[in-house]
């Protein structure tokens, strides 16, 4: 079994190493990893000129699964796409056709106290994300900013969706609630977007094939109220790439922090991206405190889905349960009376769980 990690830029490689770390501590007395590494984004663009550099999708083609940390940092949003590091994982998900990106939002019991949010309303929350991640207004043409007859600087995006690529995440969505509690709720803006009225209407022709799913459709701007209100409520939510990067961001708040927030990017095959949600949070690279159980439990994931290693990815999962029922927390979790730690710390204390758990 093969894994290609990608740390890539800010809390990037200090989150990923700790995941590193729990892969190794599986592998200790079990399934055997071949793990090698690869540049992308700032990253790339510093070490190949090229924030998705060529040798790194080769091998990310070759892998049976990827580990990815984050991509981009303020600098380099400013320059244009080819330079961006962030555009190296946006092209990386779009060369591999990862197109059904899942995000786990469970808030663990022993985090409740940790979120900026009421006890009663979060307790229980167990939802996935489903956001589409190759189409829409990140890569619809025509973009860019040209100037008018004017003068005038004009700025455009495009909202664009095939037939097909809403069909097969729908399909995914479908697949994913049957397998949890038979639920679906559609996130779209039908009733302004021609491409999300499309949306609806693909999404409700696939829902025909499978009865036992309970389909419901959502404008994006009351789903986001929901989220917060009635969290417990959602079990699969599928929704387009925008809105989905969106809605989980806000989602994550019901968990108390992006910081445990996993995610798997799957295509059609076996073979998918595994990334926390967050990104290369500058503010505070470099400084120990990254939360790296999203990255922990991304791995997790990759386990499940990429590698069939069903037994491994529960150990770890347990394990991180374990050292948040100890009080281990990073400082975007912290709680008054838990066990204060750094990003290595809690690394460490995840790993050493893995050990007890096998
Ligand atoms: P961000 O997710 O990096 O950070 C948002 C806030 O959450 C920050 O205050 C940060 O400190 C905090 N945070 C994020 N991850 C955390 C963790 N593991 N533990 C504790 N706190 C954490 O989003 P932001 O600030 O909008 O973007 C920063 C850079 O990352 C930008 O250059 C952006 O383009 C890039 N980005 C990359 C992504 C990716 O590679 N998947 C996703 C989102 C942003
Ligand atoms: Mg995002």
């Amino acid at each position: 079994m093969s894994i290609l990690v990608l740390p890539g830029d800010g809390i990037g490689p200090e989150v990923t190493a700790q995941a590193v770390k729990a892969l190794r501590s599986v592998a200790a007395n079990g399934p055997q990893f071949e793990m090698a590494e690869a540049a992308i984004g700032d990253a790339g663009l510093h070490q190949a000129g090229d924030p998705l550099p060529e040798a790194t999708l080769e091998a990310a083609r070759r892998a049976d699964a990827i580990l990815f940390g984050a991509a981009g940092t303020y600098e380099s949003d400013l320059l244009p796409p080819e330079k961006r590091g962030g555009h190296g994982l946006l092209r990386l998900r779009k060369a591999l056709d990862l197109f059904a990106n899942f995000r786990p939002v469970y808030a663990f019991p022993e985090l409740i106290g940790a979120s900026t949010l009421r006890r009663e309303v979060i307790e229980g929350v167990d939802l996935v994300v489903l956001r589409e991640l190759t189409g829409d207004i990140y890569f619809g043409t025509p973009r860019g900013v040209e100037r008018d007859a004017s003068g005038q600087r004009i700025g455009t995006n495009t909202m664009r969706y095939t037939e097909g690529e809403i069909r097969r995440v729908a399909h995914a969505g479908f697949r994913a609630a049957r397998q949890r509690r038979h639920k679906l709720c559609s996130v779209d803006k039908a009733n302004v977007l021609e491409t999300m009225a499309l949306w609806r209407e693909v999404v409700t022709e696939v829902g025909r094939d499978y009865p036992d799913v309970e389909l419901t459709h959502l404008y994006v701007d009351a789903a986001s109220m929901h989220l917060i209100r009635r969290p417990r409520d959602f079990d699969v939510i599928v929704t387009g790439n925008i809105f989905g990067d969106i809605l989980s961001d806000a989602a994550a708040m019901l968990t108390g922090s992006i910081g445990m927030l996993p995610s798997a990017s799957l295509g059609e095959g076996g073979r998918g991206l595994y990334e926390p949600v967050h990104g290369s949070a500058p503010d505070i690279a470099g400084q120990d405190k990254a939360n790296p159980l999203a990255s922990i439990l991304s791995a997790a994931m990759m386990l499940r889905h990429s590698l069939g290693q069903e037994e491994a990815a529960r150990a770890v999962e347990a394990a991180v349960r374990e050292v948040l029922a100890e009080g281990y927390r990073t400082p975007d979790i912290m709680e008054p009376g838990a066990r204060s730690v750094g990003t290595e710390a809690m690394g460490d204390a995840v790993a050493a769980a893995i050990q007890r758990q096998r």
